[in-house]
């Protein structure tokens, strides 16, 4: 099933072109450090507030509105990047690789923490949006999602190595 799946999107027209190019890994692997320059920088900055070590008089919904948008768009741009990075070279690198599968793990897990943030101790945020300290749970949501931000980058630089 992975396999077969690794198969056919090599053998995309997209997964042909980029690995059968010299320039297409670099400068596309370059706009996936781009995204990731994006989604990290505001995350992090979000992460921070929730632990008190920036801007503490700044509203965490306000903080949300300005920084979640780029969040979702570099987000995004690395979803497309790191597929079509993927595709270059399925059969023999990517899909084998242990690494790869601990990356993915680790970005669900990223989610989910999300999610349960969001859903959870997010949603009375009016009790204490403009409050220096937050609950602890925020704190731990914050905590949590920069570690693993950091995994995913580690095993996204790892991935060459494995
Ligand atoms: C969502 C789907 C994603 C896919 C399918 C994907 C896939 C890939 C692939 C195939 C590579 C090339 C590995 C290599 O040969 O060096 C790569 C590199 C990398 N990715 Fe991703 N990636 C994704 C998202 C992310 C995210 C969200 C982050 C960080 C927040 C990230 C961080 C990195 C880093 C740091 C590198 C190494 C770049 C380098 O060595 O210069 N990736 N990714």
């Amino acid at each position: 099933m992975w396999s077969s799946f690794c198969h056919w999107i090599q053998h995309t027209p997209v997964g042909t072109a980029v690995g059968g190019s010299d320039w297409a890994f670099p400068a596309i692997e370059t706009v996936h450090l781009l995204g990731m320059i994006l989604l990290v920088g505001s995350v992090a900055t979000f992460d921070l507030r929730l632990l008190g070590f920036l801007m503490p008089r700044q509203s965490v919904s306000r903080l949300a509105g300005r920084l979640l948008p780029g969040a979702w768009v570099g987000f995004s741009v690395m979803a497309v990047t790191g597929t079509l990075l993927f595709a270059s070279d399925a059969i023999r690198k990517y899909g084998p690789n242990p690494v790869f599968p601990i990356k993915m793990l680790l970005i669900f897990l990223a989610g989910v923490n999300m999610l349960i943030f969001h859903s959870g101790v997010y949603r009375r945020v009016e009790n204490w949006d403009d409050a220096p300290v937050t609950p602890l749970r925020a704190k731990v949501a914050g905590c949590c999602s920069l570690l693993l931000w950091t995994g995913v980058i580690t095993a996204g630089r790892w991935i060459g190595f494995a």
